[in-house]
């Protein structure tokens, strides 16, 4: 993602009024704190916002947080939510790593990964978001039921991630490789990603996963 220099970035992401400054204050509360009695739904690596906002617009008895380790990012994500107009939805400048500092076992009700940045250096694959490490928290927050959805146009971290899911114990649930073209998709959201990749052309692909729990 291009990133313009926004010298004040900082203070106007601490002036929103989505924006939670310190997300480990709020570990088990986050349905009280946005007032949603039903599932919560995290994005991570948010990017401008276009789907959480989207989603959070259509949705309001789901919980919405966004998590978004540049300020820089965040600042055009936040101008899509004018002050108090999306009360369901919650916005953070933090690393996914932080993510089991912040919400409770079993907290989450689904993960979203759109278009993540996809670390094609081996030497970096410990940054994808689908790698075993990140794999393994997001099993922690994730409630019983609890779901992750992967969408992305790079079949080298699409092919990665159908290998890394299965082998930290996962299983994937449903699987595209043309997201845009099954006749069940007109409800999905476009991210500004999806966007500007499937405008280019290219396929979109798509997964759910879900972990495997052992038996009682
Ligand atoms: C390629 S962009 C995609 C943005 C958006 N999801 C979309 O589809 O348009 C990936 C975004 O994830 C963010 N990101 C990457 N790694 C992250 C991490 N470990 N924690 C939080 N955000 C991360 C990047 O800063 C960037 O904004």
């Amino acid at each position: 993602m291009r990133m313009r220099n926004i010298p004040d970035a900082d203070e106007r992401i601490a002036r929103h009024g989505s924006h939670v400054a310190i997300p480990a204050a709020l570990k088990g509360n986050w349905r009280d704190h946005l007032h949603v009695s039903g599932p919560l739904h995290v994005e991570l690596g948010s990017g401008k916002g276009q789907f959480i906002t989207t989603l959070a617009n259509r949705h309001p008895d789901t919980a919405f947080v966004a998590v978004e380790r540049f300020a820089t990012i965040l600042v055009q994500l936040l101008k899509r939510i004018p002050e108090e107009s999306l009360t369901n939805l919650a916005v953070l400048n933090m690393d996914a790593r932080e993510l089991e500092v912040c919400f409770a076992p079993g907290e989450i009700d689904r993960i979203y990964l759109n278009f993540s940045d996809p670390w094609p250096k081996v030497r970096h694959a410990n940054r994808r978001l689908t790698f075993r490490s990140f794999l393994d928290i997001y099993r922690i927050v994730l409630s019983e039921h609890g779901d992750l959805h992967l969408k992305t146009d790079n079949i080298d971290l699409f092919d990665y991630s159908r290998e890394s899911i299965p082998a930290a114990g996962w299983t994937i649930a449903n699987l595209s490789r043309n997201l845009h073209a099954e006749p069940w998709s007109e409800d999905n959201i476009k991210t500004e990603y999806e966007e500007k990749f499937s405008g280019m052309g290219h396929p979109i692909y798509w997964l759910t996963a879900t972990p495997n729990r052992k038996e009682a």
